[in-house]
């Protein structure tokens, strides 16, 4: 959304006339879908060249880069051009490039006119050269929008003068907010330079030429954070709609500073191809920080060692196990087992897609059968129980392993249910609510329109009971859940289409990245179910405890990088995919009116929304590591191994008789036989008890010395 659509529907705010210059995302613009042939989850290496049109940032780089050759033929600036220069100049402000700390002034910034950067992607330092410089005409500057970095020298104006080494951006002031963590709120203001937060509070010691974002009236918050998303996920056939580019730029628009995508293997597919190839779609297009997952979808001894590789040596420490998609991704309980083991070897959070896989195939085919095509039959095929069932076995399973588990996507209030009876327990267990589940319901999968239904199928899906997102909503703010995502994996209309006669081949999965924020501060703290502390810790810290980057994420403190929202809780906005910045041409939240709007956001020290406008180039965002063994998934853990190891009960050996089997015939029993015997005996077969009603019990749940949550190790 445009700063001026922003502004026009801010409560306390004057009146802007400006014109909205926001281009809706529907219309014969509209970036096209991907399509993979037939295979469901396929990778097709050459499909992104011949077979499919352009993903938005695609398409935006070429015509840059036309452009780029156009005015070199032509040797003119295009008009475009000269309006992003004249936009930037507006930008700049008087500078005392001279003065001493203590004052604080801003300095100009003379903006290049970049098309596309050679940068590498995670060199924000080389960008910040790049995109704006502090020149040392700054009276000349002032006067003129033509300023320019050279583009032969850097290190000059297209006027030949140097350019001051102190660049505005480097160091930035917000003032007059309110700072909030998830623990505390303070009225401070926030120092930052070369993208660390450096000094926290009143009365701070600036430095001259800093830039300052004025804060007053409004919550200075930890970007969010989004744990769940699919940019350009090659998914049923094709590719999600929102890449690394859209999807991350839609991200800073709505407050959100970094993201968690999943890197997934195909079944039979080396983990480490496939994390480097979603670092290599990531990397030159991520305008926000991201990190990664790594699914799990198959079982060999070759997978655990490259889950050592990943862990040890690639930045991974979360790897996602399916239960559902069978005959695709889907593990049986045997090599969930494995991975929950191997996960716990290595450090690493065993992370799970809880739905029964074989029972929605079974139910998908009687549906199917009985003639329901349609998106309902997408909700019927998987109803709560089978996320339940799910959630309720991967939180036994791990548990018998001792290994900490996160479930992905909780969508129902019986799987939440599951999570938070397992907490009380004592399990290592975590819950993620998604936007999509806390701001609507499964009501649409009934709706008339089959576009409308189609847009919302997503897996687990939303729940018919309308009640769905206030419950989990409440157990997010009361703890029992924990951390925010979106599951971000968004499909045109198009590509649901693939699905139009059968809803097993709709493409699974909805937006949320741009309006995770504000859905969760207009359900949450609005609505008066969490306070602004409780709502950074679901949007931010907690994802970053929970996936060890904390405190460089998730927390305004000296020290933590200066990804920052600038929030006005006053402010409200009507959410729609004619204004939205994603490329989907559809918006699940479509007409919801929600308080709370991102008016700056920073990232990395850069302000790349200021009054709502984007500011963003692709490749700005960096890869985030996430180190194994985080201690606070892991602190515990060693601890509860050891209050829950299974102890030996001393007693004198049993001296009596003993029975023996006769290996012949199978079955029938010789009893009188004495203890001393027995290590002849052949110990197959029927046992001496099997028809007594009363088995000797090796169950340890509850033995006199108290009771154990289940779990050995
Ligand atoms: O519908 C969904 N959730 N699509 C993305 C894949 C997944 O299961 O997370
Ligand atoms: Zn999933
Ligand atoms: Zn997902």
């Amino acid at each position: 959304m445009s700063s001026g659509s922003r502004r026009a529907t801010r409560h306390q705010q004057e009146k802007d006339d400006e014109v909205p210059q926001w281009i809706p995302g529907l219309g014969s613009d509209k970036p096209k879908p991907r399509t993979l042939g037939t295979s469901f989850f396929g990778y097709v290496p050459d499909a992104f060249v011949e077979k499919t049109p352009y993903l938005p940032s695609e398409r935006t780089a070429d015509s840059a880069k036309k452009q780029a050759e156009l005015e070199k033929s032509t040797g003119q600036r295009s008009e475009s051009a000269s309006e992003i220069s004249e936009q930037d100049a507006t930008l700049q402000r008087d500078m005392d490039a001279s003065s001493d700390e203590g004052v604080v002034t801003e300095e100009v910034i003379v903006p290049r006119r970049v098309m596309s950067s050679a940068a590498e992607p995670w060199n924000t330092d080389a960008l910040d050269g790049v995109r704006e410089v502090a020149c040392c005409l700054v009276n000349n500057a002032l006067s003129s929008a033509s300023s320019f970095v050279d583009a032969k020298d850097p290190s000059r104006c297209n006027r030949g003068h140097r350019i001051s080494v102190m660049s505005a951006q480097n160091r930035l002031l917000i003032k007059g907010g309110r700072v909030v963590n998830d623990d505390m709120m303070q009225d401070a203001d926030v120092y930052i330079e070369d993208g660390v937060i450096k000094q926290v509070g009143q009365n701070l010691h600036i430095p001259g030429g800093t830039k300052v974002v004025e804060a007053k009236g409004r919550l200075v918050m930890p970007g969010g954070i989004d744990t769940h998303t699919h940019m350009q996920l090659p998914f049923m056939g094709t590719f999600a709609v929102d890449d690394f580019y859209t999807g991350t730029r839609a991200a800073l628009a709505g407050g959100t500073t970094m993201i968690m995508d999943f890197a997934l293997p195909q079944r039979g597919e080396s983990l480490v191809e496939a994390y480097h190839r979603w670092r290599a779609w990531a990397d030159p297009k991520v305008c926000c920080d991201y990190a990664l997952h790594v699914g799990v979808t198959w079982w060999s001894p070759k997978v655990a060692e490259e889950m050592q590789e990943l862990t040890e040596d690639l930045g991974i420490n979360s790897f996602k196990m399916f239960m559902a998609y069978k005959d695709t991704w889907q593990l049986g309980d045997a090599d969930l087992l494995e991975s929950f083991k191997r996960c716990k070897e290595l450090g690493a959070l065993a992370q799970v897609h809880a739905e029964n896989g074989d029972a929605i195939k079974e139910n998908s085919k009687k549906l199917l059968s009985m003639g329901i095509t349609g998106p309902e039959g997408h909700e019927m095929s998987r109803p709560e129980e089978v996320e339940a069932e799910a959630t309720n076995r991967a939180c036994v399973l791990s548990n018998q392993v001792g290994c900490p588990l996160y479930v992905v996507h909780v969508m129902s209030k019986s799987a939440a249910d599951v999570i938070s009876a397992k907490r009380k327990q004592g399990y290592v267990v975590f819950g993620e609510p998604i936007a999509a589940c806390l701001g609507t319901s499964g009501k649409h999968y009934w709706h008339q329109c089959w576009r409308h239904a189609a847009a919302h199928v997503m897996g687990p899906p939303l729940r018919p009971d309308p009640d769905t997102p206030r419950y989990l909503m409440d157990l997010l703010a009361n703890g029992d859940l924990q951390a925010t995502g979106t599951d971000n994996c968004t499909f045109t209309a198009s590509q649901k289409a693939l699905g139009k006669d059968d809803f097993t081949k709709i493409p699974n999965g909805v937006n949320g990245v741009e309006d995770r924020m504000s859905v969760i501060w207009e359900k949450g703290v609005v609505s008066g179910k969490m306070d602004p502390c409780r709502f950074v810790a679901v949007t931010s810290t907690n994802a970053a405890k929970i996936f060890n980057i904390y405190p460089k994420k998730g927390r305004i403190a000296v020290g933590s990088d200066a990804d920052i929202v600038v929030w006005n809780p006053n402010a409200t906005r009507i959410i729609s995919a004619k204004t939205h910045h994603q490329a989907v041409d559809f918006n699940i939240f479509e007409g919801m009116e929600v308080h709370g709007i991102a008016d700056y956001v920073i990232c990395h020290g850069r302000v790349v929304v200021e009054e709502g406008e984007l500011r963003v180039q692709s490749g700005m965002g960096k890869f985030v590591p996430t180190p194994a063994f985080c201690p606070h998934v892991y602190g515990r853990v060693q601890d509860r191994d050891r209050a829950h190891a299974p102890q030996k009960v001393e007693r004198a050996p049993y001296d009596g008789p003993v029975a023996q089997l006769n290996s012949q015939s199978q079955g029938l029993v010789t009893e009188h036989i004495t203890a001393v015997q027995q290590e002849n005996f052949y110990t197959r077969g029927a046992q001496l008890n099997d028809k007594s009603p009363k088995r000797p019990s090796v169950k340890v749940n509850n033995p006199p010395g108290g009771k154990t949550s289940g779990s050995f190790w």
